[in-house]
């Protein structure tokens, strides 16, 4: 059996904008079926310009954007292709929000599919539970706060059920509850089967919740799984990130003797509860309890 071809893939993917330096050159980029990918970079990096040519908003200057291992058409046929497959939730809510209610914003695009109306109204009403904002169904979006117009636009591409959500900063704005809501919303997503590529500048967030890092650095995309990647100390001073709570965290207890050598570093401090409490036996951990 041979394994399937990557869900989306840039391949050899350079960009510039008009009358700007390149900004992406020579990048390849693959984002398999199921995974979960955090996409890091310090400003102005490309991030946003990277998850805007995986979803077909952007067209490469050379190299290709290949969907199930086939070259995408820029016209409308294979842009359809592509936007049933691929949703891209963009960086400024107030970029995404158009209709009057929350409730009506996220139906849009069920109803531009063409689903009955029955179809149209579980999906709303499902990613509206999803993202924790049923309550504000029929509100105005220009009236709601900066972290609940983020989490309608969020529900507007969940209602789509595609194949691969790609996610710019969702978690920027979002207050802690709102974090871990929209987590919990991934991760029943991921349980359905979705890919999703998030755009992160939370080093912690990305190493607690996903499988591959893609870390974009003066010298290019780096990709590799997240807990390799961001361990890389030079490579996250190299594009100017701050190192994650875990794996700082786990090199202190390295050098003093307390974590043998090939343990895994403690990404939450959950994590770390359930280590330490492995160090005494018979003793409960304590995080739960704080
Ligand atoms: N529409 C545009 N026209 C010209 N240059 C642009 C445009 N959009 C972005 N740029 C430039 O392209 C580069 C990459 O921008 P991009 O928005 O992709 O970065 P980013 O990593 O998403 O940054 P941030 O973390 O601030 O969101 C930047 O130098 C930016 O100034
Ligand atoms: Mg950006």
């Amino acid at each position: 059996m041979t394994a399937s071809p990557p869900v989306v893939q840039l391949v050899g993917a350079g960009f510039a904008y008009e009358d700007g330096p390149a900004v992406l050159a020579d990048v390849d980029f693959a984002v398999p079926e199921g995974r979960a990918i955090a996409l890091l970079g310090r400003n102005g990096s490309g991030k946003t310009t990277l998850l805007r040519l995986l979803s077909g908003g952007l067209r490469c200057g050379s190299g290709a954007l290949l969907l199930d291992g086939t070259e995408v058409a820029y016209d409308r046929k294979g842009l359809t292709r592509l936007r049933t497959t691929v949703q891209l939730v963009v960086q400024d809510p107030d970029d995404q929000l158009f209709a009057a209610s929350v409730a009506q914003d996220v139906s849009f695009g069920p109803m531009n599919l063409g689903l009955p109306e029955e179809e149209v109204r579980l999906r709303v009403a499902r990613a509206l539970a999803a993202l924790d904002i049923t309550a504000l169904a029929d509100r105005p979006t220009h009236l709601l706060s900066y972290g609940q117009r983020k989490r309608a636009a969020i529900a507007g591409a969940v209602a789509m059920r595609p194949r691969v959500l790609i996610m710019d900063e969702p978690t920027a704005g979002l207050d802690p509850h709102g974090q871990e809501r929209l987590l919990d919303a991934l991760a029943g997503l991921r349980e359905d089967g979705t890919t999703v590529v998030m755009a992160t500048h939370d080093v912690d967030l990305a190493l607690r919740w996903a499988d591959e890092a893609a870390l974009l650095s003066p010298e290019g995309l780096r990709t590799g799984p997240v807990d390799r990647l961001l361990g890389d100390h030079d490579l996250l001073d190299a594009a100017r990130l701050r190192r994650p709570w875990g794996t700082s965290v786990g090199r202190l207890l390295r050098a003093h003797g307390l974590l043998p050598d090939g343990a895994p570093e403690p990404r939450t401090p959950e994590e770390l509860d359930a280590w330490a409490a492995t160090l005494v036996p018979g003793a409960p951990g304590v995080s739960g309890r704080s």
